[in-house]
């Protein structure tokens, strides 16, 4: 299964995401969750990508190709991957294309995931991550068994500190900048599948289920 995922920040992308890789057992491949790593262990990426993370902007498009370059090198993604937050410009697309076609691994389908900004403020707020794992949590629609603590790992959940109200501002506008012509452009290549994502997250598992059964 080779599947992008694509939508605004918290729509809900990784939270399917981690069931589609752990369903079809392939790597789940979230760029935000690399560049969280990246900064929490101070390496020269993380450093280069703080400050744009921390403003709600983008980091730039080289960085972030060279990111997603070296973690297909890795070689697991033979069998499959969910790219989750890549590409988010069509300079990353355009340079995602080249990198799929001269691995022979190009994509069955993209799917974009949509709702409305209020829905989306609230999911953002209430949002807790796994330090460990990166596992999103939400306080009303997907607590945790324990509080603050992951069901997976037990590691301690936090929010994020882009996720104030008014960097979520920033992000939702540099999505319909930068992100959203991405929709044209995976719809003229005859890959893109809409999926609606107001529902509870089993009820958009099952659209999600639905959407790619047709890329299979
Ligand atoms: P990234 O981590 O990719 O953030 P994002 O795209 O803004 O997406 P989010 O992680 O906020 O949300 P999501 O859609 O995954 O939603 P989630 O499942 O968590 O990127 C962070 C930053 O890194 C960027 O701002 C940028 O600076 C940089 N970056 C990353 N990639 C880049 C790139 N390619 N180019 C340049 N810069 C890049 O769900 C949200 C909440 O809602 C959770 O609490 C969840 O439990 C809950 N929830 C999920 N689904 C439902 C549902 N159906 N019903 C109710 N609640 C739900």
């Amino acid at each position: 299964m080779k599947l992008i995922l694509i939508g605004a920040p918290g729509v809900g992308k990784g939270t399917q995401a981690k069931r589609l890789s752990e369903k079809f057992d392939v790597p789940h491949i979230a760029t935000g969750d690399i560049l969280r790593e990246a900064v929490r262990l101070g390496t020269a990426v993380g450093l280069k990508a703080k400050g744009f993370m921390e403003a709600g902007n983008l980091v730039p498009d080289a960085v972030m190709i060279e990111i997603v370059e070296e973690r297909f090198e890795q070689g697991d993604t033979r069998t499959g991957y969910i790219l989750d937050g890549f590409p988010r410009t069509v300079h990353q697309a355009e340079a995602l294309d080249q990198l799929l076609a001269r691995l022979g691994l190009p994509p069955q389908g993209v799917i974009l995931f949509e709702c409305d900004d209020e829905v989306i403020t609230a999911r953002i707020a209430g949002r807790r991550t796994c330090e460990k794992c990166q596992r999103p949590y939400h306080v009303r629609f997907s607590p945790p068994k324990r509080e603050d603590v992951c069901d997976v790992d037990g590691g301690k959940l936090i929010q994020r500190p882009d996720d104030s109200e008014a960097k979520v501002r920033e992000r939702l506008k540099n999505y319909r900048d930068q992100t959203a012509p991405l929709i044209p452009y995976y719809e003229r290549r005859g890959l893109l599948r809409r999926v609606d994502a107001k529902n509870s997250p089993e009820a958009v598992s099952t659209a999600v289920e639905t959407v790619v059964s047709c890329f299979r």
